[in-house]
């Protein structure tokens, strides 16, 4: 596949995973009824999305996985916390679009919302209400259905359910070229961190969607980075996400 042919595809996958192609229905319960269709921020909610990061955070993940063969960082891809799957289906397009075969894409979530806080453990979480939310809450069948939608649900797609704490120590998995983390928390995000991040390859890229959104992500962040003596530049992505490459 030339790059023209693969720009094509990819810029396609982007406009559908954001649904820039057709816009939401005119009566949809979890919108504010304005479609935004001009460089989507991934502020706004509406039914038929499969991802809700905005048009930024899918460039810098297709740029970043991109970067990542080019560069040929060893590993595999990761998102914790995908909700309805549209990062993950982007990372498994960026294969596709790359004709390879060998590297695959894990697809972390409870498949069934945010745990509620563990105070105990992570004070931080105290009092947050994400795991009330059912929109945040997809099944896994429904995932398995957004990837098969873009004929990207094979082999390559590897999906671990249940909370992070309970799931990411064991998973045998090593390495990873690129990390998303998404999963709003202080525990979603530092759970992630200090199981994955020692997997992640030099020259690897970890992206943080929730460093600008949440108060407890980027505190995870700032308490892992300090823990570890990790001074990588952070990069900014958009208005929340950030992202750094580890030091070779
Ligand atoms: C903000 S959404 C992710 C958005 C997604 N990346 C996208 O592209 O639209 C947060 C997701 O993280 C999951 N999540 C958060 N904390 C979790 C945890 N500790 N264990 C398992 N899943 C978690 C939720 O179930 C939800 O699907």
């Amino acid at each position: 596949m030339g790059q023209a042919t693969r720009d094509l595809y990819l810029d396609l996958l982007v406009k559908c995973l954001s649904n820039l192609i057709y816009g939401p229905p005119p009566l949809d319960p979890w919108n504010d009824g304005l479609f935004r269709a001009n460089a989507r921020p991934g502020r706004d909610r509406h039914s038929l999305v499969h991802t809700m990061v905005g048009i930024l955070r899918l460039e810098n993940v297709r740029e970043l996985v991109q970067r990542a063969i080019d560069l040929a960082v060893p590993g595999d891809f990761i998102e914790t916390g995908v909700w309805r799957g549209g990062c993950c289906i982007l990372m498994r397009g960026v294969l596709a679009a790359n004709l390879i075969d060998n590297r695959k894409v894990y697809v972390a979530d409870s498949f069934a919302g945010l745990p509620p806080p563990n105070a105990d453990l992570f004070p931080q979480d105290a009092g947050d209400i994400l795991h009330t939310i059912p929109e945040l809450s997809v099944s896994l069948d429904e995932v398995k259905t957004n990837f098969a939608r873009y004929s990207l649900l094979d082999e390559q797609v590897v999906f671990t359910k249940g909370f992070f704490s309970d799931t990411l120590p064991s998973l045998e998995a090593d390495p990873f070229a690129v990390i998303r983390l998404d999963g709003d928390m202080y525990e979603s995000t530092y759970v992630a961190l200090e199981a994955l991040y020692p997997k992640l390859s030099l020259g690897g890229f970890i992206i943080i969607d929730d460093y600008g959104a949440t108060e407890q992500c980027r505190k995870a962040v700032t308490d892992y980075r300090a823990k570890f003596d990790i001074g990588d530049k952070l990069q900014q992505v958009d208005w929340t996400a950030v992202y750094w490459q580890k030091a070779l």
